[in-house]
């Protein structure tokens, strides 16, 4: 949520921002996207990638169809992701090959995995699951850390046409149990407990509380991690090891088709209600092995590829699961966090696998820089021939610190942006084509079809700032919203008519480059996780004491924006240290520990309109100490000077 002064800061900055970096020679003669790709025919592109990067059942008989604001792709289709993803690599003979070389976070603990290993377990596990009742249509939730039982339990899912959610495992079993409940949850995979920096989350423990508000799930299958005990209910609860012992591995692909439904991916919006955003097969599956195939230069013989992000996220989906495995990648999965045993880990991670490419997030490279560059100096990363970053602007010392520090000064850096929404990555550069900028996303990617848009809706030219939009349909697109179309259409394409509105603001430079600048609406973004204000005023306002509550971010150097509240108690009441570590552990109870405000400023009023709107605005400019901006419209002004003195000697602050 920038801030109008943050946002002309940024404009600011990016106009004095003259460091370019053209393409290294010897990266553009091998690369896989060369510079005629920009030329080709968007449904030229869609279609041919369509046809030669999947393998069909029965090959699609229409590329798309555009009912605004409905699409469909790949029409007429038939064909099944795990088979794509698994299946007719080992059958290509690269079954020995490595899918994943997974580190858990225990020192030692390590699995290398191939292809012909994960094929056996998808198949097993999903006919374990069929076993269990599973069938194609049926909704499967997963609460999962980073294990590889847990793309073997997504895989499964696409094997036989069961959709699936996957729930961060850093969520509370009030967001657990909501998100199963709206998608009508049949079954919860989950496990026994996660290793996180050395200690255990409850993932069960949760995973049961959220159950007892989901009287729809009638199984939940766990998988032993910890092997610490845990309680399992008789007639719903069932081990994973148990589930698949005497299962046999044959489970042929169920034919599916382009426009089934593949996952829902439930993301913050700007109200109190997560949405569950749509993905479907074919196009889904098309868009984000394309685009993993170009930006990342993948070269399935040779690079070991990692994607340090959480598969409970979209970026995990697609580019930790679907495009990698897709494109036949050998990727590194990694449990734990960068920091633990040590800060190095990383690092050393990267040295032992000899990891070429890695793609991560801003807020990542921001807390490498904190630590300073002596732990990355302790390995050898020469390996590393591709940078990427997502999931919040990169600021330009960022991104030099990352290339210097952490790419020798040499590799690409990719900074790619997009959304849960857009399934795939949708501005970025080509590696080995784009001239890189420090801060910018550059340019659309081939067959995509973007612009920036003033209020009115008209197209601003190169130097101009405004909205960003997608003007055209593009496979991996969001097919809705589950069971809220009015929402759909409301959320992205009620501010300009056929047009996709993303919440982004975005500036175009001389050279056409796209530069980002943070959301638009009431999403923040923290350490590259998207909350919504309203979601965590909600969960104020849920605790007994709180009468009402408002919600905005302000800047952090590390997390990017950092959520700060201003709560006032019932009865008039004064806050205290006590309350205040309580109300953070009601957010981190209802949301999840990653929704806790940084700040809580207790206030007997909140700064409202004379029609009793608060304004969020005043309340960020405390936030951000600067100087308040206009306040004529304020029912009563003096209560922002108040809140202001209160924000100076009560704020606590916490990472
Ligand atoms: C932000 C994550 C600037 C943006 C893939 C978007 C970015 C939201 C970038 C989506 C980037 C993501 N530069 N901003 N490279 N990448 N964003 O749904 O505000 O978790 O709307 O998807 O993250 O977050 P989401």
């Amino acid at each position: 949520m920038a801030s109008e002064t943050e946002q002309h800061h940024a404009i600011d900055t990016m106009l004095l921002e003259e460091r370019t970096y053209p393409p290294p020679p010897e990266f553009a003669k091998q690369a896989n996207a060369q510079p005629d790709i920009y030329e080709q025919d968007f449904e030229a592109f869609w279609e041919r990638e369509g046809r030669e990067r999947l393998t069909w059942f029965e090959p699609f008989t229409k590329l798309y169809e555009w009912e605004p604001p409905f699409a469909k792709w790949y029409l007429g289709g038939k064909l099944n992701v795990s088979y794509n993803c698994l299946d007719r690599h080992v059958e290509q003979g690269r079954g020995d090959k490595v899918a994943y070389h997974w580190e858990g976070e225990p020192a030692g603990e390590q699995r290398a995995i191939t292809y012909a290993d994960l094929q056996r377990e998808v198949a097993t596990f999903a006919n374990a699951l069929k076993k269990l009742g599973v069938k194609k249509g049926t909704p499967v939730a997963i609460y999962m850390g980073m294990v590889p039982e847990l793309p073997v339990a997504m895989l499964a899912c696409t094997r036989i046409g069961a959709p699936h959610t996957v729930v961060f495992g850093g969520f509370s079993a009030d967001s657990l149990s909501g998100r199963m409940n709206d998608m009508e949850c049949e079954v919860l995979i989950t496990q026994d407990e996660a290793w996180r920096r050395g200690t255990t989350v409850a993932l069960k423990k949760t995973a049961d509380e959220a159950m007892a508000d989901a009287p729809g799930v009638r199984t939940c299958v766990v998988l032993r991690r910890t092997g610490n005990e845990v309680p399992m209910q008789e007639g719903r609860d069932v081990w994973w090891h148990d589930a698949i012992d005497g299962v046999g591995d044959d489970c042929p692909p169920e034919q599916m088709d382009s426009e089934d439904l593949l996952f829902l991916m439930y993301t913050s919006g700007t109200t109190a209600k997560p949405k569950g955003i749509i993905h479907t097969t074919a196009g889904y599956l098309c868009g984000v092995a394309t685009t993993h195939h170009y930006i990342f230069d993948l070269k399935p013989e040779t690079d070991v590829y990692w994607c340090a992000a959480d598969i409970g996220w979209i970026t995990g989906h697609s580019y930790i699961v679907y495009g990698p495995l897709c494109n036949g990648a050998t990727s590194v999965m990694y449990e734990g966090t960068p920091d633990f045993p040590d800060k190095d880990r990383w690092w050393d991670i990267i040295e032992r696998y000899g990891v070429t490419i890695l793609y991560t997030a801003p807020t990542a490279i921001r807390s490498h820089m904190k630590w300073g560059p002596e732990y990355a100096q302790k390995h050898d990363l020469s390996s590393l021939r591709l940078l990427g970053s997502v999931g919040e602007p990169i600021n330009p010392e960022a991104w030099i610190w990352y290339r210097e520090h952490i790419g020798a000064d040499s590799t690409p850096v990719v900074d790619t942006w997009w959304q849960t929404e857009t399934g795939m990555i949708m501005i970025t550069p080509l590696p080995g084509v784009t001239t890189l900028k420090p801060g910018s996303a550059t340019k659309p990617f081939p067959g995509v079809d973007a612009g920036v848009f003033d209020e009115q809706g008209n197209e601003v030219g190169p130097g101009g700032g405004g909205y960003l939009v997608l003007k055209r349909p593009w496979p991996s697109m969001l097919r809705g919203i589950f069971k809220d179309p009015d929402r759909y259409k409301e959320t992205y394409w009620s501010k300009y008519e056929n047009v996709y509105f993303a919440g982004d603001g975005a500036r175009i430079d001389r050279d056409a480059d796209y530069w980002l600048l943070g959301r638009v609406d009431d999403v923040m973004n923290v350490a590259g996780h998207r909350i919504s204000t309203i979601e965590v005023e909600s969960a104020l306002v849920d605790h007994q004491e709180v009468a009402e509550a408002a919600v905005c971010s302000r800047k952090d150097a590390t997390t990017g924006e950092a959520i700060v509240a201003y709560v006032t108690l019932k009865g008039g009441k004064e806050g205290s240290v006590e309350k205040l570590a309580e109300l953070r552990d009601h957010v981190a109870k209802k949301i999840g520990p990653i929704a806790k405000p940084a700040n809580i400023v207790f206030t007997p009023e909140l700064p409202k309109t004379r029609s009793g709107k608060i304004m969020r605005r005043l309340l960020r400019d405390v936030a951000e100490n600067r100087p308040l901006g206009d306040t004529t419209t304020l029912a009563d002004p003096t209560v922002v000077s108040e809140i202001q003195n209160r924000a100076q000697s009560e704020g606590t602050e916490e990472s």
